[in-house]
């Protein structure tokens, strides 16, 4: 195993959208290895592939209950709403409050390539939606704006 770096706010990379995974090769295995021990080598609890400059749509979870990856993960149903506290990888020095659903519902792939369904509350349930956002080039930064901007009206 091997520990990437990690690209930081700024890096073009974290701000396209990442590419579907066709297929779950050796390479890609490896990789998802590699971005478990890239998470816990840096204290995190969530990495998304673009993070470590692959624009594919792969992240790596673990909330305390043991490491997993999602492959092409997508948010099937989403309810309820809740502010707290976040922080990335990707933009060392910044917490801040974002606004979040819940409860997610997501589908993906596990990395044998079977189909897997997470309902999810909570800090996982945070963890999922951060770093899918992290697929689509956006990050919590962006959420926080639009909070205050709430706030303000
Ligand atoms: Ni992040």
């Amino acid at each position: 195993m091997a520990i990437l770096p990690i690209r930081k706010v700024g890096d073009d990379v974290l701000r396209q959208v990442a590419k579907p995974v066709d297929k779950i090769t050796k390479k890609r295995k490896k990789l998802i290895k590699d971005m478990i021990e890239t998470m816990y080598d840096a204290d995190g609890i969530g990495l998304a592939a673009p993070q470590i400059g692959v624009s594919e749509r792969i992240i790596v979870v673990d909330v305390g209950e043991g490491p997993f990856a999602l492959i092409n993960p997508e948010i099937k149903e989403a309810s309820g709403s809740e502010i707290d506290v976040e922080g990335c990888l990707s933009i060392p020095g910044v917490r801040n409050y974002v606004k979040r659903n819940a409860n997610v519902v997501v589908d993906a792939l596990d990395e044998d390539g079977k189909p897997v369904r997470i309902d999810a509350e909570g800090l996982l349930a945070r963890c999922l939606q951060h770093e899918i956002d992290h697929l689509n080039g956006v990050l919590f930064t962006d959420k926080i704006e639009q909070v205050e901007d709430e706030e303000k009206v």
